[in-house]
């Protein structure tokens, strides 16, 4: 009995001596906030795309609070980590993270978000935001009919600078229905005002934003849809449409409109395919999603830090403004998923196992 338990002693120290040994993580992820199930979607991609690297990987989330961000990038830096992989909560206030990781010549990917106002930001990945924007826009119009429908405009966080660029897609392709008569929309001034404006300044998209903005929140978005349904008198409601700006925003402004005795139907826009908006998709509580293949994101973010790992220089295939410098970006397209396409688009691709939802045909 002693011998064996000698030998487990010996058996552990050697274990423990071999984790003393082992390196730290080469390349440190930081993902906004478990709050919203878009961020758990990322980290399971990534720790299901880690599995075939061999180099150390440590993922922290920020919860949604810059100063825990810029801790979890400190963390990482006192770890020798080599390159940073992260998404920003606020792109503006990341950038003191970004150039406190740069300084110590770590190479910054900025993850789907872009972290603005400085140049410690050396690849961009991300999806073709704009082109989300868009596709939710012409969804609505393809599902209008005749003049007047309302339409309800809502946007993500004025700190993420995708919900700019969401909202010029969508208003690239809404406003010249907006000013032909077949939208009337009813719940923003600022955007009644801007609405003969085909491009809008960043100023002009801030002004909207501020006023229509779910902060990515989803108890701001039900509060602002039912305050604005409140607002509303009968003959603006009916049947109306919705551009909600992601998944979780458009179930919470859907269950407001729902709950309404004057709205007819809705046309709900949304993006992420997170689980529970598909659940709404096949139920037919939300009209659409914009699936952005994470697999593809993560995928590309990890070529680039293997590559610079490497030392060679990551492929890229265009370049965004982050108002200081130009950002070399890899980006990858997005599609439209409805309740005719559900299952091919979702399922059948093996993104998501069928058992994961009911009413499924
Ligand atoms: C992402 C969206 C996400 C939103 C809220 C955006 O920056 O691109 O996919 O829904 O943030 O987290």
């Amino acid at each position: 009995m002693k011998k064996i338990l000698a030998m487990i002693l010996v058996l552990a120290m050697a274990l423990s001596l071999v984790a003393c040994g082992k390196k730290g993580p080469e390349v440190g992820i930081v993902l906004p906030t478990k709050d919203e199930p878009r961020w758990i979607q990322d980290e399971t991609r990534f720790i299901e795309a880690l599995k075939s690297t061999d180099y150390g990987v440590e993922i922290l989330f920020s919860q949604g609070d810059s100063a825990k961000e810029k801790q979890n990038v400190e963390a990482l830096i006192s770890k020798g980590i080599k390159v940073l992989i992260i998404c920003p909560h606020d792109g503006a206030a990341a950038a003191a993270a970004a150039e406190a990781a740069k300084k110590e010549g770590i190479t910054v990917i900025s993850y789907d978000r872009l972290i603005t106002g400085t140049d410690a930001v050396d690849y961009y990945v991300t999806f073709d935001s704009f082109a989300v924007g868009a596709k939710q826009g012409q969804y609505l119009i393809d599902k209008a009919n005749g003049k007047g429908n309302p339409l309800y405009l809502y946007a993500g966080a004025a700190s993420d600078n995708n919900a700019f660029i969401f909202f010029e897609g969508a208003w690239s392709v809404l406003q010249p229905k907006i000013a032909d008569g077949t939208f009337v929309i009813k719940n923003s001034s600022e955007a009644v005002a801007l609405q003969n404006k085909a491009q809008l300044t960043r100023d002009e998209l801030g002004k909207i934003i501020g006023q229509v903005t779910t902060n990515w929140d989803f108890n701001e978005a039900k509060n602002k849809a039912e305050a604005h349904l409140t607002a509303a008198s009968a003959e603006d409601k009916g049947d109306v449409f919705i551009l909600a700006p992601n998944d979780g925003t458009a179930r919470a402004i859907a269950d407001a409109f729902a709950a309404d005795k004057d709205v007819t139907s809705y046309v709900v826009t949304g993006q992420d395919a997170e689980k529970a908006s598909v659940q709404y998709i096949i139920d037919g509580k939300q009209s659409m999603t914009v699936f952005k293949d994470v697999r593809t994101l993560v995928k590309d973010a990890i070529d680039m830090a293997v590559t610079v790992l490497k030392g060679q220089t990551p492929a890229t295939t265009g370049e965004y403004d982050n108002g200081k410098i130009k950002v070399k970006a890899k980006q990858t397209e997005v599609i439209v998923v409805e309740k005719t396409n559900v299952k091919s688009a979702l399922i059948d691709s093996g993104y998501y196992p069928a058992s994961d939802f009911t009413g499924l045909n």
